[in-house]
């Protein structure tokens, strides 16, 4: 059977509902690509940063209610993004790991983090295969866990959209546990 790699991630629509400030809360999509979960974050009525280096990619976002694209290169100048506080993060199938403190400083008190990217072992079934972009056993609990209230995490083998080895987060940037409302309606 066919999956859509263009679809949003089951990890992201899961988690999205997590994120307060549906009505206009700001979101960021980090190395969105041609912004399959912009669209899908914008059509849940968050406000959408989304930031990719390449313009090609970009530009299918252009006119999409709610999205706004950014331009750069996030492993080379200065974090395109100083000052700004999210709401929602969404990094996925990108790893830069010197990013890891933006991330956590881009995150606005109660912000959610939803990470989900390849891991070691992917190198079996495909790209990415070098090591520097596979995360190790873990690494998503070791750079967050103590940080942030985890909410999720899950490593392991997937066969859909397509067979790989996963690690997926989300983390919520709260006081306690118990500030985390776990029981947001399912998002679509
Ligand atoms: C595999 S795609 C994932 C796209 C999207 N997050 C998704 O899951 O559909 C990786 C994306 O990272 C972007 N990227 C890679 N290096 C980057 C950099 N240095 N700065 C900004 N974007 C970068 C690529 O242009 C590409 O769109």
């Amino acid at each position: 059977m066919d999956h859509d790699l263009d679809a949003p991630s089951l990890w992201v629509r899961r988690w999205a509902a997590l994120i307060s400030g549906a009505a206009g809360g700001a979101v960021l999509d980090l190395a969105c690509g041609r912004g399959r979960h912009a669209r899908h974050l914008a059509a849940l009525g968050y406000a959408v940063t989304a930031v990719d280096r390449d313009a090609g990619a970009l530009a299918s976002l252009e006119g999409v209610r709610g999205v706004h694209t950014l331009c750069a290169d996030l492993e080379a100048g200065s974090w395109p993004l100083a000052q700004r506080r999210f709401a929602g993060i969404v990094v996925t199938h990108y790893l830069h790991r010197p990013l890891f403190p933006r991330l956590l400083e881009a995150l606005d008190t109660g912000g959610v983090l939803i990470y989900e990217t390849f891991a070691r072992g992917n190198e079996d079934y495909g790209r990415p295969s070098n090591p520097d972009y596979l995360l190790r056993p873990g690494e998503l609990l070791e750079a967050f866990g103590s940080l942030l209230t985890v909410v999720g995490f899950e490593q392991g083998r997937v066969n859909v959209p397509k067979q790989a080895v996963v690690q997926r987060l989300c983390a919520v940037s709260a006081l306690a546990a118990g500030d985390v409302v776990l029981d947001a309606p399912a998002s679509g």
